[in-house]
Parts: structure tokens; C-alpha cells; sequence
């Protein structure tokens, strides 16, 4: 039965391809390897770990190299399951929704023992997911949520409110929010509006600031707060830096922009470039928030233009998503502490949610650098 499917798939692949005339969908055997590399994301040192994993393949779908924060986790999923014993393929869609799937198709058509998923659209995988499903491979989703599916049994990821509630409460304590007579302005950039984690984390951050939208305290000029408004699709930096340009030129003629109110580090980089050509110095530059604490996100930190960013420490959500595929092939028990927050419109899927953490420069010494995630060289430069 598994041969069979094994077969058709191959066959409708190669079909797939020649209709296309072999188009630019990287082919799933050939994708790029993720390498981390070694001066700028050095790969968990893997712990020593007993071999659970006895020859035994795992697929890693990632959704692309173009942010530092995925060859991370790719490496350190890929280091932590060989140290037990797994065989990995590791690929990157490289933010091409098609190809991903092509990629999921192709590791079903290898047979396969388990999928783990970081989607490019989170809902666009329901073909490929009941597939897998056929042919008794289970999926975990890997820190986005794979939505509406019956097929995945697990999700590891971070508390994403929890990511928009920290970027909120930051900029609520930086500027005094609760008891200033101030007003600041400030504009918001949202992440892709298929990436379950990007509605979660508005929410999060709105928790926290619309009460001084709505009491004045905070100002839009732009107008743009609803997450419609001010979601970017596949977390765009260029996207983020056109949007910050446009609201420079629309609306800061007269007045600074005093906060950039960004989702991704991605994010923090356009703006910081839109900023520069607008002509703002150290002098009335904003406060710049961020996600992933990426490596260059961190120098910026350090040497002030990026105020702050949200580390999730991939290593942890390596080591959790690890346990999770030890359970489905193994039988046990993994650990598992949110069972109602993660609905994907099918099933509420059980979830291990990691804690993200604010860094700045306060505290990037103790927690980056105290933590092992990057050495002090390497944030020097
Ligand atoms: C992740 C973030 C990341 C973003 C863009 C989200 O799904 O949770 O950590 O910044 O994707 O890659």
C-alpha cells in the first residue's frame, strides 16, 4: 500500500513538473542543506542522547533560509535527532508555498517515519497533511500551526500572545505609558496573515497597548492598528520598509515617529533602513522593537538600532520537538503543557509552549551570551 502511494506521488510529481515545464520549484532531492554557519549560528551542542532514534527517518519541512532563525532551528533539530540515531532530511521551501509541498510529497514518496512541519502558509497543506495521514505518517507541527487538518498530533512552538504581550508590555515600560502626560507616535508591522502565530501575537501586543490608542497616549497617524491593516504577507522585510517609508513620507512631514511597533526582526531591519532615508540620527531615532533575537538583530541591539528583540531559544524548541517525535514512534509520553489554546478549526492540538523572553541592552550579556546562544565575539562585530 505505502509502494503503491510511493509510486503514484513519483508519478504525479514527475507529471507535475513536465506541466510546469520544469519550473523553478526546487526539486525536493536537491534543496539546499541548511548549514548553519559555524562563526554565526553554532548548532546546540547536542546532548547525549540515547538512540531512540534507530535508523529511523524523520522529514523536516522549513520555510526558508532567508531568516537566520530557521537554518537554526533546522541545525539544531537536525544535530539533536542524528545524536539519537535518525536519519534527516531537512529542506527549505524558501518561502514558495508550491514548493514546500512538493517537498512534503517527495519525503512521503521516501517512505518517510514521521513529518515535522514549519509551513509557509499553515493552511495550504491540507492535500499533502491527508496524504501522510494515508499513508501512516504522523506530522508535528514545528513552531506555526498546521490549520485545519486531522493529522498532526503535536505542536511545539513558544507562547506567541505571550511574544505579542512581551513586544507590548516592553514598550508600555520603556515609555512610561501607564502614568506619562506624553503623547507618542507609534506604527505597527504585523506578521503574515497565514501564519497563525502572527494573529496571536496582535493580539497579544493590542492586549496591552489599545488601551492608550484609545486614550490617547498612543498615536497612530497612519491610522493603520487592525491586523488587516498591518499584517505583511510571508513576514516581507522589504514589504516592512516600504510601508515604514510610505509612513514617513505620508505622515511624519511634521513630527517623529517615536515607535516602530514590529513583529520580526526582519521587520526592525526595513524599518531601520526606511528611517535612515527619511533622515533620522541617534538623536530622534525611534524605539525599534523586533522577534527572534537574530544574530545581526542583536548587534543592532547592542549598538542601539534596534532597541529590543524577543529570544526564543531554538535549541529548547529543538529538544521539545524531539521528544515529540520520540513519542509517535516510540509510544511514550511527551511533554505536552497547553491542551486548549491551539484550535486548528479540526482538533485543539497538545502543545509544549516555550517562553519567549524580552531582550535589550540590559540584558542581552546574561541572557544571549550567559546563555551560550551567541558568544561575545560574535556580537563585538
Ligand atoms: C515565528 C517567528 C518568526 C516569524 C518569521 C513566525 O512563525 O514564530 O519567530 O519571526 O515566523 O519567520
Amino acid at each position: 500500500m505505502k509502494k503503491t502511494l510511493a509510486l503514484i506521488l513519483a508519478l504525479a510529481m514527475a507529471l507535475a513538473l513536465v506541466a510546469c515545464g520544469g519550473n523553478s520549484a526546487p526539486a525536493a532531492t536537491e534543496a539546499p542543506k541548511a548549514e548553519a554557519p559555524a562563526a554565526e549560528a553554532p548548532a546546540a551542542e547536542a546532548p547525549a542522547a540515547e538512540n531512540t532514534g534507530s535508523g529511523k527517518t524523520v522529514g523536516i519541512a522549513m520555510p526558508t533560509q532567508s531568516s537566520e532563525r530557521w537554518i537554526k532551528d533546522g541545525a539544531n533539530m537536525k544535530s539533536q535527532l542524528e545524536a539519537k540515531g535518525y536519519n534527516v532530511i531537512l529542506q527549505y521551501g524558501e518561502d514558495d508555498v508550491q514548493a514546500q509541498v512538493s517537498q512534503i510529497e517527495n519525503m512521503i514518496a521516501q517512505q518517510v517515519d514521521v513529518l515535522v512541519i514549519a509551513a509557509i502558509d499553515s493552511g495550504a497543506l491540507t492535500g499533502v497533511e491527508a496524504q501522510a495521514k494515508a499513508a501512516g505518517i504522523p506530522i508535528i507541527a514545528y513552531d506555526r500551526l498546521l490549520m485545519d487538518t486531522d493529522a498532526v498530533s503535536y505542536y511545539a512552538s513558544f507562547d506567541n500572545e505571550g511574544v505579542g504581550r512581551a513586544i507590548g508590555e516592553y514598550i508600555e515600560k520603556a515609555k512610561d505609558l501607564a502614568n506619562t502626560t506624553e503623547t507618542y507616535t507609534v506604527e505597527f508591522f504585523m506578521g503574515s496573515p497565514d501564519d497563525n502565530n502572527a494573529v496571536l501575537l496582535y493580539n497579544g501586543l493590542m492586549k496591552v497597548l489599545q488601551p492608550y490608542l484609545d486614550k490617547g497616549t498612543l498615536v497612530c497617524k497612519s491610522g493603520m492598528t487592525t491586523f488587516e491593516q498591518t499584517c505583511i504577507l510571508r513576514w516581507s522585510q522589504e514589504e516592512a520598509q516600504k510601508r515604514c517609508e510610505n509612513y514617513l513620507a505620508g505622515f511624519y512631514a511634521d513630527e517623529d515617529l517615536d515607535i516602530c511597533a514590529t513583529a520580526f526582526d526582519g521587520f526592525a531591519y526595513g524599518c531601520r533602513s526606511a528611517l535612515e532615508g527619511a533622515g533620522y540620527t541617534k538623536d530622534n531615532w525611534p524605539l525599534i522593537t523586533g522577534q527572534d533575537a537574530e544574530l545581526m538583530a542583536s548587534k543592532n541591539i547592542v549598538s542601539g538600532v534596534q532597541t529590543m528583540s524577543i529570544y526564543k531559544d531554538t535549541r529548547l524548541l529543538a529538544e521539545k520537538c524531539v521528544t515529540m517525535v520520540d513519542a509517535v514512534l516510540n509510544g511514550t509520553e511527551p511533554e505536552i503543557n497547553d491542551t486548549t489554546t491551539y484550535d486548528n478549526h479540526v482538533l485543539v492540538v497538545p502543545s509544549y509552549l516555550c517562553t519567549p523572553v524580552a531582550v535589550d541592552q540590559s540584558n542581552y550579556e546574561e541572557i544571549l551570551i550567559g546563555g551560550g546562544y551567541y558568544t561575545a565575539e560574535q556580537l563585538a562585530g
